[in-house]
């Protein structure tokens, strides 16, 4: 059967999915795209190349007023994708499209970290109530595979710790400074051209999604109930040539790290010894699990941008329709 999805909010993530759609031939149907302006509707399949070209000249994908939730609520489809634009601290309108997806009984994908940072055990238990799945592999680390590797391929063992780079921003950023001296505001323009830094630049730099991912992975690996308010957090704002100069003569280097260890989430910089994995360049997202049974396995990937992001929301859209016996 061709499983009939929703894509709600058409930015990059969005546009990815969908890109990433078009490239791959999997039997998934996109019946209705929205953006905050409008929306596009055809049970039958939304012609994606239309769709996306049209966001390119027009700035929606719109060709009727229809919004989100009208979607949501009115639309036959079997999973709606979740791709607005992230609010930490409530959960914004992510966690409204989240919430009613759940009651109109769709499944539910997402890259939106905001919903599950302030309410993820309610989400997860509406979801299970319900017999309904819930996939957010999108949320961490892009295209890294850490929350369904840590939960499904290494299941039976379990994660003592997850120790990680986790935001491409300030990764970048670093890397510049260190490797080319350049001044912190050079490197944060560049990152922002790039496209991988957040709406409002401080939630990258002052740690902020840092400890988002690090909240979700708490909840979602270690079976924790911790938020935002729980995780001790140093940004990268204040790290200084000199701080880089006398890293560098020691043999290390300065990440910014968040850690869950022992109960306790930390996001802070820190010197990283320059042959040790941790030490990684540019926008790439790295963590090191340790686990029980198998010792520590490491992942890295390309932390954020739009097809890469998608790819694990397209792995989550295929794991519930081969759940779902399709
Ligand atoms: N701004 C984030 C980053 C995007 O730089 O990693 C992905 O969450």
């Amino acid at each position: 059967m061709t499983l009939r999805i929703s894509i709600i909010g058409f930015g990059a993530v969005g546009q990815g999915v969908a890109e990433v759609l078009m490239r791959t031939n999997h039997p998934v149907r996109v019946v209705a795209i929205a953006d905050s302006r409008g929306a596009v509707v055809d049970s039958c399949g939304v012609d994606l190349a239309d769709a996306l070209q049209r966001k390119r000249d027009a700035g929606t994908v719109a060709t009727t007023d229809m919004t989100a939730i009208d979607i949501i609520e009115g639309v036959d489809h079997e999973i709606m994708v979740e791709t607005t634009p992230t609010e930490m601290a409530t959960g914004g309108i992510g966690l409204i499209h989240i919430k009613k997806a759940f009651e109109k009984k769709r499944h539910v994908v997402t890259s939106n970290k905001g919903p599950l940072v302030a309410k993820y055990s309610e989400l997860c238990r509406i979801a299970r109530e319900n017999d309904l799945h819930f996939r957010f592999e999108a949320t961490v680390g892009g295209a890294m595979p850490i929350i369904n590797l840590s939960e499904e391929i290494l299941a039976g063992n379990r994660v003592l710790a997850i120790e990680g780079v986790l935001n491409g921003t300030c990764n970048y950023i670093l890397t510049r400074m260190d490797d080319e001296g350049v001044s912190y505001e050079q490197a944060l323009g560049e990152a922002q051209e790039l496209g991988i830094v957040e709406a409002d630049p401080t939630a990258d730099v002052e740690g902020i999604d840092t400890v988002a991912k690090i909240v979700i992975l708490a909840n979602s690996v270690f079976g924790m109930d911790v938020g935002y308010e729980d995780v001790d957090v140093t940004g990268i704002t204040k790290i200084t040539p000199e701080a880089f100069k006398l890293a560098k003569e020691g043999g290390y280097t300065i990440r910014l790290i968040g850690e869950i260890q022992d109960g306790t989430l930390k996001v802070a910089p820190k010197m990283v010894p320059r042959n040790h994995p941790l030490n990684i360049g540019g926008t790439f997202n790295i963590a090191s699990i340790q686990t029980e049974l198998a010792g520590r396995i490491t992942i890295g990937g390309i932390g954020a941008g739009s097809i890469e992001t998608a790819s694990a929301i397209l792995s989550d859209i295929l794991w519930i329709k081969r759940v779902l016996g399709d």
